[in-house]
């Protein structure tokens, strides 16, 4: 089976091409990082009229690259929701135009689950069971992910996401957006110990956890520098920073496996390509003579791929009267604010997210 998968849910265009026997076979991402930059931020408007210029190049581009003819074409994953309307809107429109001119189902695919799953991609691939650390710019969470489909919330962060985190405390030390990147690189010439900041929930019983007071940390140091522009402050503030994010995201990861006696791990999401994070967990879990795995580093942020790998799990537990069914749907919507509980079990309200956006 080949699936065509499209991210589009935020500010990267991602297309990618995978058979069920032979895996990935092609993947192409467009960033639109550089564009935002200017901003601070992803502008909706922008990210939309982007994504428009950039998906049927992508989608050309990975046939081309997989000497894939579109008629060979057996289904299309698509992100359906979470995300900004318009972004998602465009992904959903080419893939359902695509399913009806060549008569395929179209799957849409949670963007979390997505994420969660991208860890198949590596080799050795996790097997279920498995604990999730999903660590992106809008989620921090641990998840029990028991089979396809079989997703439960362990503990998520209650304010900021670890990535937004990255993000503000990058904005405060006078970096570009997106920060994860530029706060990791500054960190690797800081001093340990040089700067302690706070590490919220640590020791609390639950995996819950909490950000929005580091990044406070972070505001009041820079304010009461003599000058914040210093460089060996700046890296020596993102090193505390950084260090403060993986104890907490370390600890709850190991409290994760005490309390559910599973000793695999799976970190996704933009904040498992962090270098600090990868090295920490994979200390503590040998340790534990315990597991973990991480997508291939291209595949840590938004992907193509990753919904197409969720796309083909779905359809192939779907049965020939579903996958009629999904080739035969000609209205579509999107849902940019979803949870992935709602997406496994579609009429569940899960009331611990029922309030938050996405
Ligand atoms: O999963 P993702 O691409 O998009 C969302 O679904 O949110 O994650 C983006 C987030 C951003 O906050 C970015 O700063 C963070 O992932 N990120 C990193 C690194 N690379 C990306 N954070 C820390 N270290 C990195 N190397
Ligand atoms: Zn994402």
């Amino acid at each position: 089976m080949k699936v065509l998968g499209i991210e589009s849910s935020c500010d990267e265009t991602g297309v990618a091409l995978i058979d069920s026997d032979k895996g990935l076979l092609a993947h192409a991402i467009h960033t639109q990082i550089d564009m935002h930059r200017a901003y601070g931020g992803v502008v909706p408007e922008l990210a939309s009229r982007d994504h428009i210029r950039r998906v049927l190049v992508l989608a050309d581009q990975v046939l081309e690259q997989a000497k894939t003819d579109k008629k060979q074409l057996d289904a299309v994953a698509v992100t359906e929701g979470p995300g900004l309307a318009g972004a998602l809107l465009v992904g959903a429109s080419v893939a359902h135009a695509v399913g009806y001119a060549l008569n395929i189902p179209v799957v849409g695919v949670h963007h979390l689950e997505g994420h969660l799953l991208s860890a198949r991609l590596a080799d050795p691939a996790p097997d279920f069971p498995f604990i999730a650390l999903l660590v992106s710019g809008g989620h921090t969470q641990f998840m029990r992910v028991g089979a396809f489909g079989s997703y439960e919330l362990l503990g998520e962060t209650l304010d900021d996401a670890a990535g937004e985190a990255f993000d503000k405390t990058a904005q405060l030390l006078g970096e570009c957006y997106p920060g994860g990147p530029a706060v990791s690189r500054l960190a690797e010439a800081g001093t340990p110990g040089a700067v302690v900041l706070p590490r919220p929930m640590l020791h609390a019983p639950t995996l819950d956890m909490s950000f929005s007071g580091l990044k406070t940390a972070v505001l009041t140091a820079v304010r009461n520098a003599a000058d914040p522009t210093d460089e060996k402050f700046r890296a020596d503030l993102a090193r505390g920073f950084v260090d403060a994010v993986v104890d907490v995201l370390v600890a709850k990861t190991v409290k994760a496996m005490k309390m559910t006696g599973i000793s695999r791990v799976v970190v996704a999401g933009g904040v498992s390509a962090n270098r600090q994070l990868r090295a920490a967990l994979i200390e503590a879990c040998r340790r534990r003579r315990a597991r973990v795995y991480f997508p291939p580093m291209a595949l840590c942020t938004d992907n193509g791929a990753m919904i197409a790998m969720a796309g083909m799990m779905r359809l192939m537990k779907m049965n020939e009267a579903e996958r009629l069914a999904a080739a035969r749907r000609w209205s579509f919507s999107v849902k940019p604010r979803w949870t992935l509980s709602q997406a496994a079990r579609p009429d569940a309200v899960d009331p611990r997210q029922a309030h938050r956006n996405h």
